[in-house]
């Protein structure tokens, strides 16, 4: 299904739970507290119930109809309904998806608007109190209570006026205070040090609980000088509403569950962290990082906090970014020059970075590792990877078990596995070279393709015909798997 023939999506964070709801993809939980039960569930509902979105409702200790919702993307057809898509669409046409979306990426402009939910509560000054969120501490090893992890970050280029929006964790500390953390070169780090280094401080603006379509948006790379909230218009389908903020003057969702704005003035540092993080583990410590100093809080009546949760992958980070980051691999193989490419798959438990399957229809010898070493260090695929492994078009490189036969029954090690050294990574790949403040990391790249020059000879694949399937299918349709 093109871009175009989806259905237009509601911007409502409420619409989109009743749509999870009737699919059931959701779940609700009354009475799980803030210091660990509601994080102690969502790690459970990821490895033992199947992976649902999870509502925690009557939070001890706030007011009434304060919730929490965790696990936003951690499904493929939740990610695909979010999107307008069939639930039963696949993983590798939600790569398509992805590809065709990141290729020629639809924009439609935001429309200021003077009204919306979001304004049901407002607050300035003394009345600020950052503190009736229940922000969870959502690990127990956590340094703090993160407000921000399913959010939007929001700043402006000071020179191009350029709005920029990403995901960016920000932690809560007192009633007018939180901090945020950016890791170095992305936007938000490079417009905040444009203010700071005119010496200004920098107006931003967090937003926590949007429809997730929009939410995806903050955390996909889009190119530098690109305004997302047109980006996010494009993948919804109409124009996003937003109002003004009136102190920073910064696009805000007008149906947003909860927002605030203020500044973050230059050397202003506050102690963050550590937060758990995507890798699965406690990576990055507890440093001091830029402070936000309210001006304004904003919430909607019985306002609902999203959580993106990072965890041991899978998690709520790998999911959508995994499909995401295939889709954008898939359209740069195909820019460098690479022919024949089936499919791309980032494996869910890599991470969404660290895990690459490629799946292709040789033409030539050669061909396999040409497209494992550019899936390797292409824009998408370079930073923190460690493994890509290339498959023939008979793998989907979405099922892991075919792809692990072909590792087992179509590569020679000897020559087939290319190790290289000194490649992009991060202080939160717990393997990148512990000597080298620039992080740089070793991977390797499996060729598990059928040998070219022995292609003529290979053995027949032991599986059922096309001819057989069908009468199969004719025959006994009724004890098949629905839809097989
Ligand atoms: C749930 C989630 C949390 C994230 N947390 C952070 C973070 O704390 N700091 C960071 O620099 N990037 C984080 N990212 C990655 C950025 O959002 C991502 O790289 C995005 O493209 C950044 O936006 P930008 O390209 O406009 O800088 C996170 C992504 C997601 C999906």
């Amino acid at each position: 299904m093109s871009i175009i023939e989806r259905r237009p999506q509601s911007q409502d964070l409420r619409d989109w739970l009743v749509q999870m709801e009737s699919a059931g993809e959701l779940v609700r939980v009354k009475g799980a507290d803030r210091e660990r039960e509601i994080g102690g569930i969502v790690d459970i509902a990821m490895r033992k119930m199947g992976r649902p979105a999870v509502l925690f409702e009557d939070i001890p200790n706030y007011k009434p109809g304060f919730r929490v919702l965790a696990n936003l993307f951690t499904s493929v057809k939740r990610i695909a309904l979010t999107l307008g898509l069939p639930g039963t669409t696949s993983e590798v046409d939600l790569v398509r998806f992805w590809r065709d979306y990141m290729r020629d990426a639809p924009t439609i402009a935001p429309t200021e608007v003077n009204t919306g939910a979001l304004l049901d509560n407002s607050f300035e000054g003394d009345a600020i109190n950052l503190l009736d969120i229940p922000a969870p501490r959502w690990h127990e090893g956590d340094g703090g209570y993160f407000i921000g992890t399913g959010c939007m970050v929001i700043m402006k280029d000071p020179e191009s006026g350029w709005v920029n929006y990403g995901a960016y964790r920000v932690q809560a500390h007192d009633k007018k205070t939180a901090s945020v953390m950016i890791s170095k070169g992305k936007h938000g780090d490079i417009l905040m040090r444009k203010y700071h280094d005119k010496g200004k401080p920098c107006p931003i603006a967090v937003v926590v609980g949007v429809h997730p379509g929009l939410f995806a948006v903050a955390g996909l790379e889009i190119p530098f000088g690109k305004n997302e909230f047109e980006a996010a218009g494009g993948l919804m389908g109409e124009s996003i509403r937003i109002i003004r903020g009136p102190v920073t003057g910064l696009p805000i969702p007008a149906e947003a569950e909860i927002a605030f704005e203020g500044y973050v003035h230059k050397d202003d540092l506050i102690e963050e962290g550590p937060l758990g993080e995507w890798t699965g583990y406690y990576a990055g410590g507890r440093a001091m990082r830029p402070a936000i100093r309210l001006e304004r809080l904003w919430y909607r009546n019985d306002p609902i906090l999203t959580g993106a949760i990072p965890g041991i992958p899978p998690n709520d980070d790998t999911f959508y970014r995994g499909t995401a980051r295939s889709g954008v691999v898939w359209a740069e193989l195909e820019a460098a020059g690479v022919p024949g490419i089936q499919g791309v798959w980032s494996h869910e438990a890599g991470g969404s970075r660290m895990w690459l399957t490629v799946s292709i229809k040789q033409m030539y010898a050669g061909h396999s590792k040409q497209a494992g070493l550019i899936a390797s260090q292409c824009h998408a695929g370079a930073y923190a990877n460690r493994v890509v492994v290339v498959v023939d078009d008979d793998i989907d490189p979405a099922d892991m078990d075919k792809v692990v036969w072909s590792i087992c029954t179509r590569c020679d090690p000897r020559d087939d596995v290319q190790l290289l050294h000194g490649c992009w990574s991060t202080h939160l790949d717990p393997m990148s070279y512990p000597d080298d403040k620039h992080n740089m990391n070793s991977r390797m790249v499996i060729d598990a393709c059928t040998p070219w020059n022995r292609r003529d000879t290979w053995p027949a694949v032991v599986c059922n015909t096309a001819t057989l399937e069908q009468h199969v299918r004719e025959r006994f349709g009724e004890v098949l798997p629905p839809g097989w």
